[in-house]
Parts: C-alpha cells; structure tokens; sequence
C-alpha cells in the first residue's frame, strides 16, 4: 500500500536566528517509515528537522514549519491508502516574525503566538481522505479518555497514546509503551524499542 508518514518537529521562526520548536527527535516516525518499508509498502515521509538518517528506500520531503508540513501532506494524502501522523506539530507560531534579528532592551518581551492547523484534524474533512488514518496522543493525564477523545474528533482509525510525562519512554527516548486506541477496543503495547511499536503498528494499517 501506499502510506504518507509524518514524523519529528517543528520549527516556528520567531526572528531569522531563533524559533520555537519541542523535544520531538523523530525517532518513532522514522522507525514507522523504516517498518513499512521493509514490509514492501511504497513510503512518502514528511519530516520536520531531526539527525536522524532517511530509511532505505523511503521518500522524504524535508520541510520546517507546521505550515510547510499542511502544504506537503495536502499535496500527497489524497493518492495514499494510509497515513500515520507521528509529527510533534507546533499548536501555535509567532504571529508576525521579526524580518531582523529582534535586539534586547530593559522591557520584557511578549510574543503573540496564532494557532497553526491541526493537520491530522484537518485529514477527513478539508483534504478528504478517506483511507487508514493513524494518529499519534501526546499526554501527561487521563491517557486513555483523552486519546478516545482524539480518535472521534480528528476521525481517526487508530490513537496511539504516550504518556509523556515519563523521561524513560516517548519524546525523544528509545523506547515505547503506549495504548492503542480503537474506536471498539484498547490495546496495551508494554514498553518496548521503539522498532518493535513501529512493526506493530505497520501490521495493522488497513485492518
Ligand atoms: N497534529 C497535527 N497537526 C497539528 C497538531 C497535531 O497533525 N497542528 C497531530 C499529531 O501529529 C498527532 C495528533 O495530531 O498525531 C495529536 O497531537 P497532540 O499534540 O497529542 O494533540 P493536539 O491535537 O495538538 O491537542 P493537545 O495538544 O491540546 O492535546
């Protein structure tokens, strides 16, 4: 099958030498890609900036802003038979970023921040897909009923949950354990590689 991946950060520029950006590395949307490559399906991976090598075999387009991320995925969703949506998309971005590097003063400094658009949100609806679509939880709380919570409102045929209030699992770590949230059923994945999630989730596009 054909499967769109979104995976790593991204960046939001707040003048030509800063941004805002999370602890996202990229890793379980790379492993994503990696994991239905070598399961022979035709993998496009959208990615925010990461250190992470592009898998064999997997095209890549490389973009920074959550922005840019809408611009790719609207471009290439609509031929995909699946998509996983593992990118840690920026919310909000500075209204309006400085076109010179902003310079100190005594005064402290507020920046106006706008809401970016929900991506995976906007899957179903703006970008009509209508294929196997997979997103990601991030939560520090109420894991599971704040996932059922996602699935319904971004239509989505799976959840994957984290919690990432943990340091040893998810943002950044090796390793996952997560809850895999079906619109019938909850399915624990104990603490595992990140490889070994990624497999798993591969095997149950499209079921
Ligand atoms: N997502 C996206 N575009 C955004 C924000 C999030 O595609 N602008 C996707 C992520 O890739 C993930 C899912 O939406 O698959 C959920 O991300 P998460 O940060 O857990 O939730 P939010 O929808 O941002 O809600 P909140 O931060 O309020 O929990």
């Amino acid at each position: 099958m054909k499967l769109l991946v979104t995976a790593g950060p991204t960046r939001e520029p707040i003048d030509p030498v800063r941004y805002l950006t999370n602890r996202s590395s990229g890793k379980m949307g790379y492993a994503i890609a990696d994991a239905a490559a070598h399961a022979g399906h035709c993998v496009l991976l959208i990615s925010g900036p990461t250190t992470l090598d592009v898998p064999a075999g997997v095209d890549f387009i490389l973009v920074e802003t959550a922005s840019e991320m809408f611009s790719a995925v609207a471009a290439h969703l609509p031929r995909m038979d699946a998509a996983v949506f593992a990118a840690a998309v920026a919310d909000y971005t500075p209204a309006t970023p400085a076109a010179q590097k902003i310079k100190k003063s005594g005064d402290p400094l507020s920046l106006e921040l706008i809401k970016t658009k929900d991506i995976l949100g906007s899957a179903r609806g703006e970008l009509g897909f209508t294929g196997f679509l997979v997103g990601f939880a991030a939560e520090t709380e109420n894991v599971e009923s704040n996932a059922r919570l996602k699935l319904a409102a971004k239509g989505c045929d799976l959840i994957v949950a984290n919690d990432v209030s943990r340091s040893d699992i998810g943002f950044d770590a090796h390793e996952n354990e997560a809850l895999l949230v079906f619109a019938d059923r909850t399915e624990p994945f104990p603490k595992a590689p990140k490889h070994d999630l990624a497999i798993r989730i591969v095997s149950m596009l499209g079921e």
